[in-house]
């Protein structure tokens, strides 16, 4: 009964299987091999943006502030929603490399920063004030935070707001493929078509052993990105290696297969928790991450079960009024079984 993260699934086979069939003699090294040259074609030819600069880089946290470092300038700041996780899950690295840039978080609905939150945030910036901070760029979470969608209408409004300062916006596609695979858009018109210059394309969570790709669709960056990434530590020298699994990855579509594995196993997930009197769903997931309510005493039951997930904030105390409602995350990735969604789902039905 997992469905504490993504992150904590299994590589797919067909991704172990590439990643063997790689490892055979020599191959230039610090990505001047031919499949990470192939890859950058694949995921040129995926995205309909035959200029974008494609890079491959080991954690999504290093995609996310190395973009986001080559977008912003020292004295700027870079605009995200107040649960983002570059605001809150990555320990302050968007700052750390983008050499002090200021974060600047702003609220909104479902994880989703609003156009006229934004408006705001970015009009108190900058104004030729020599003693402020300058407006930068925007990053938006697809799929948020809390499990929902931006819409391409959405996602082009707050575009509209980031270009109104002459700035750009960025795309923290972590769970991107579970985007595509629910809305049905083409990732050309879920990024660059709709305003977005800078996309990082999750790849761990959806199956790869630890491989994410940054581009930036508009590649007059590009060498500033390269140098980024190498002073940061992140040019993996066997290269190879991570554009093996990108290139399985983007072979017969895995990369949307597997996420509608994830988003198929979410539905199952909600469609029977959602009968059950005791829980609270909030916010129907679009994707394959959702967020429900139940007492401390169903939650606790849960855990001394075997089920894995967690408690939202994660360190909502076990101990205390049984009756409190608390708030719980729960992710399917593409692995899980059937049967043992069925299980939670039963457990749920017996202790909520
Ligand atoms: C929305 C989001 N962005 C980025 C990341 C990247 O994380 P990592 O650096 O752990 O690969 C995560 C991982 O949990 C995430 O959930």
């Amino acid at each position: 009964m997992q469905f504490r993260s993504d992150n904590a699934g299994p590589v797919h086979p067909r991704v172990l299987a590439a990643l063997g069939q790689a490892n055979s003699g020599y191959a230039p090294s610090y990505g001047t091999d031919a499949l990470t040259a192939r890859v950058t074609e694949r995921v040129r030819a995926l995205f309909e943006a035959p200029e974008a600069a494609v890079y491959l880089v080991p954690t999504g946290t290093s995609a996310n502030a190395l973009l986001l470092a080559t977008m912003a300038r020292p004295w700027q700041a870079i605009f995200s929603h107040e649960v983002a996780h570059v605001a809150v899950d990555e320990c302050g690295a968007p700052v750390f490399f983008a050499d002090g840039a200021t974060l600047i978080t702003v609220g909104g609905k479902s994880g989703k920063m609003s156009p006229e939150a934004l408006q705001t945030a970015m009009s108190a910036t900058g104004n030729g004030d020599v003693h402020a901070i300058q407006p930068g760029p925007a990053t938006i979470t697809q799929i948020t935070e809390t499990g929902q969608i931006y819409q391409l209408s959405e996602i082009r409004a707050l575009y509209e707001v980031t270009r109104g300062h002459g700035q750009k916006l960025h795309m923290d596609g972590s769970r991107f493929s579970n985007a595509i695979a629910a809305s049905g858009a083409t990732p050309a018109e879920m990024t660059w078509k709709s305003g977005v210059s800078a996309l990082s394309f999750g790849g761990t969570k959806n199956g790869l052993m630890g491989a994410e790709c940054a581009i930036l669709f508009d590649p007059e960056c590009a060498w500033e990105f390269e140098l980024r990434r190498k002073r940061s530590a992140h040019l993996f020298s066997k290269h190879r290696y991570l554009a093996a699994q990108f290139d399985a990855y983007l072979t017969d579509d895995l990369w949307l297969e597997t996420a509608r594995a994830a988003n198929a196993n979410m539905a199952r997930l909600v469609d029977g928790l959602s009968r059950i009197p005791g829980v609270g769903i909030i916010d129907r997931p679009a994707a394959n991450m959702l967020y429900l309510t139940m007492s401390r005493r169903a939650h606790r039951a849960a855990f001394e079960a075997g089920a894995l997930y967690e408690l939202a904030p994660f360190y909502a105390p076990l101990d205390g009024d049984m009756d409190e409602i608390l708030k719980a995350r729960l992710v399917c990735d593409w692995s899980l079984e059937d049967a043992e969604i069925d299980r939670f789902i039963a457990l749920v039905a017996q202790i909520a």
